[in-house]
Parts: C-alpha cells; structure tokens; sequence
C-alpha cells in the first residue's frame, strides 16, 4: 500500500482511508524540547553542547557507566535539569497518545527518559522505553532499589545517593536509565519484531546516532511509509520511495498532520488537558 505522492496529505489520507492501523513511533529528545527540557546534539542549546562546566574527557561521558564509577557528580549535576515532573507533554506526545486512544498505535519506541509519554497518556503496554527512564532508580553494586522520596531530594540539591540497604553497602545510586556500556531493557529487543508488522512508520525528533536504536527504522518493511518529522534529515529516512520527510518543528509538522487528518481540535483540546 503505497501513498500517492510523498506529501503529510497523501500520508492523510493514507490513514484516513483506514490503510494505517498498525503505526510504530520512535521519538528521541526533538519531541520534547518544547516543554523546555534540552535535546543533546543540537548545536547550540544541546545539553553536550553545554557540558563544558562539569569538566568531562567528552560529553557522552556524563551517561557513561565507568565513568560515572569514577565521578557520578557530574551527572547528578545534569540529573537536576532533567529530573520529571516539572513538564508537561508536547503536542507531539498528545499525538501519539491520540493515535493510541483512537487504536492505531501499534507501539511507541522512545529514547527519552523523561516519562512525558506515560504523562501524555499513552498506555504503557505501547511504551518501549528504549534507553530506561527516570521512574525508577537502584544501588549499582548490590541492585538493591532506591526510595523515590529519597531520590528526589538528592537530586533536587545535586546530591550523589548512595546505598541505604541494611549491611552498609554504600554504593552509588543510579536512575535506570541505559548508559553507555549497559544493555537495552529486554522488552526492546522482544517489540523489536513488531515493526516488522507496522503499516506507517513515525520517526520524530531524534538524530539517530545512538544504535541499536538508531536502526530501528530500517526494519519497517519495505513500500511501508516512513514520514520523519525533524528539524534535520537523519539516517536513511529520505531514501526510500515512500520516505515523507516533514522537516522542521515537529510540533508544526504534528499540527499540519492533524489538520489534514481533521484531528486538530481533538489534538489541541487534548493537549490543553
Ligand atoms: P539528539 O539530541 O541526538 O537529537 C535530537 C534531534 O531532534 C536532532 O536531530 C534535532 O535536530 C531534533 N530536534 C530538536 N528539537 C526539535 C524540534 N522542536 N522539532 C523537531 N526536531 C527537533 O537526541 P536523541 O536522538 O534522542 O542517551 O539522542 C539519542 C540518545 O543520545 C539519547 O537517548 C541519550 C543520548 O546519549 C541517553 O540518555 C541514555
């Protein structure tokens, strides 16, 4: 099922005409950067961009598990900036949660560890939290779980946490969020499959650098739409016959689909909650 022409109205119509019921997202920190939390790569704003102050050998290094070993301050320090529940999803999260309520959503691959999808609604059995999430955190030796509560406050002062297991373990406490040199929570590689199966694919807001993540888009079957909305073209979406690319604030492109679709009030009375 091919569309007619690569357009954000053909890819409408395509799901107008009820031949898109099975739609797999893959989100990176683009989606979320107009709730005013940074992405990492943009060139000026991008928290790498920023990191100079904490003094690290090179940016990544703030989300890398050795180095964290040896010096968790400066991620604490950016945990502060980062940490959910100041937010408020984008019009981008409230679409795909309107995929979902409306039954198309097939599953959500997200990079972010900022929960604004499950705050967007989106059911959790559709969220793939590819790269872990805030929502959870434990002691890195002992795996022993770490209290919320706690938790927060620590990060609130940009303080490091550290084991409160009874038997003095003392270790460093990290959130779950997959590091560099940690493996993917299993549940990615188990839904993996189910691009395989989609009928329209949505890649937004991410540069697809990280892999594996960064391949997923090339398992969505050949002749399946992909419509990428981005401020820039990334991997190899743009090469294939049915690539949209909707390039710019994916907020407007989201906005632009929508009005197609005849789902813009929908959207924007469910994003003003
Ligand atoms: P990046 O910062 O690498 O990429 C964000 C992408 O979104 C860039 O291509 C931006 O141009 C684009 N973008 C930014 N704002 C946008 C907007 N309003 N509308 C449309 N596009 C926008 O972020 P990710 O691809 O998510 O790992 O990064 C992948 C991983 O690298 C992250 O998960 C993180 C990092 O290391 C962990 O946290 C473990």
């Amino acid at each position: 099922e091919t569309l007619r022409e690569r357009s954000l109205a053909a890819v409408a119509d395509h799901i107008n005409a009820g031949r898109a019921r099975r739609i797999v997202v893959m989100t990176g920190a683009g989606i979320s950067t107009a709730a005013g939390i940074p992405d990492f790569r943009s060139p000026e704003t991008g928290l790498y961009a920023n990191l100079a102050k904490l003094d690290l050998p090179e940016p990544e290094a703030v989300f890398d598990l050795r180095f964290f070993e040896k010096n968790p301050k400066p991620f604490y320090v950016l945990a502060k900036d980062l940490y959910p529940g100041n937010f408020h999803p984008t019009v981008s999260h409230t679409f795909i949660s309107l995929l979902a309520k409306k039954g198309l959503l097939h599953q959500l691959f997200t990079q972010n560890i900022d929960c604004l999808e499950r705050a967007a609604g989106i059911p959790s059995e559709l969220i793939v939290e590819a790269h872990g999430s805030f929502a959870s955190q434990r002691c890195i030796e002992c795996k022993a779980p770490y209290p919320e509560d706690l938790m927060r406050e620590h990060v609130a002062r940009a303080d490091v946490p550290r084991c409160i297991r009874a038997g003095d373990c003392g270790g460093l406490v990290k959130p779950d969020i997959v590091f560099f040199h940690e493996a993917l929570p299993m549940l990615f590689y188990d839904r993996k499959d189910l691009i395989e199966k989609a009928d329209l694919a949505l890649v937004m807001g991410t540069s697809l650098q990280v892999h594996p993540f960064a391949g997923l888009p090339n398992y969505v079957p050949e002749g399946v739409p992909r419509v990428l909305f981005n401020m820039e073209r990334v991997g190899s979406l743009g090469t294939q016959a049915d690539d949209v690319l909707a390039l710019g604030d994916c907020d407007a492109g989201v906005r632009e689909l929508a009005d197609l679709l005849g789902w813009r009030e929908e959207l924007e009375a469910q994003w003003r909650g």
